[in-house]
């Protein structure tokens, strides 16, 4: 596909850090390269949709149709964001990616394996981090801010799927549940040492 920047994404719980350490790193990082922050569901029209479904009980659709979205979502925010982004060699930051959907649907009840054939076509990242924060602290963190995905069951099923890609090395952890300040410069060295791993990619 000719990428030319680089692609990170950003993984982990509802509540476990993700827009605050990749808003921070961003902020560390811009000083050195040209970066891009992004999220899923996205701005565009897709992810939009998505967003607005689920600020309701009754509007949520079957998982199926959820994962199909979040699928669809994905390449028109890859074909409209992304890779514009990475032809002009920015870092991308992307909060939330295809392993979001692995975790979220596949706790679900989905297949991980159709979750992934979904998804073929979606760019790969160049290293997908996850910041893990037990599900009792994340319940912690959201009590004001309710919604369907948020009990502790769903929340020690989806950690689950995040650690069997921990495990096969494809997500890099991060200890979360350290202060903000903390998690994020060891997110920081850690990106820092996959950059210069990536050819061309040394500040
Ligand atoms: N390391 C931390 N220690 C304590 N509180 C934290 C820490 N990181 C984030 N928080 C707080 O936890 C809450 C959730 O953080 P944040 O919104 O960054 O999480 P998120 O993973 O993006 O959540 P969501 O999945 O809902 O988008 C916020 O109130 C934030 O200030
Ligand atoms: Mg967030």
């Amino acid at each position: 596909m000719g990428k030319k920047g680089i692609f990170i994404v950003i993984e982990g719980l509802d509540g476990s850090g993700k827009t605050t350490q990749a808003t921070l790193l961003e902020k560390k990082l811009e000083k050195n390269y040209k970066v891009l922050l992004t999220a899923e569901p996205s701005r565009c029209k897709i992810g939009t949709f998505i967003r607005e479904s689920y600020l309701y009980e009754d509007k949520r659709l079957p998982t199926e149709a959820e994962a199909l979205l979040f699928a669809a979502d994905r390449i028109e925010h890859m074909y409209k964001e992304v890779k514009p982004a990475l032809d002009v060699e920015k870092l991308v930051i992307c909060d939330r990616y295809v392993y979001s959907s692995l975790a979220y649907q596949g706790s679900a009840g989905l297949s991980l394996e159709w979750i992934k054939t979904i998804n073929a076509r979606a760019l790969q990242p160049d290293f997908s981090i996850f910041i893990d924060v037990s599900p009792e602290r994340v319940i912690e963190r959201l009590q004001r801010k309710k919604s369907v995905m948020e009990t502790l069951e769903t929340q020690k099923k989806v950690r689950e799927v995040y650690l069997k890609f921990v495990e096969k090395g494809e997500l890099v952890r991060i200890d979360g549940d350290k202060p903000k300040g903390v998690v994020a410069e060891n997110l920081y060295a850690k990106v820092l040492g996959l950059l210069k791993d990536a050819k061309g990619f040394v500040a």
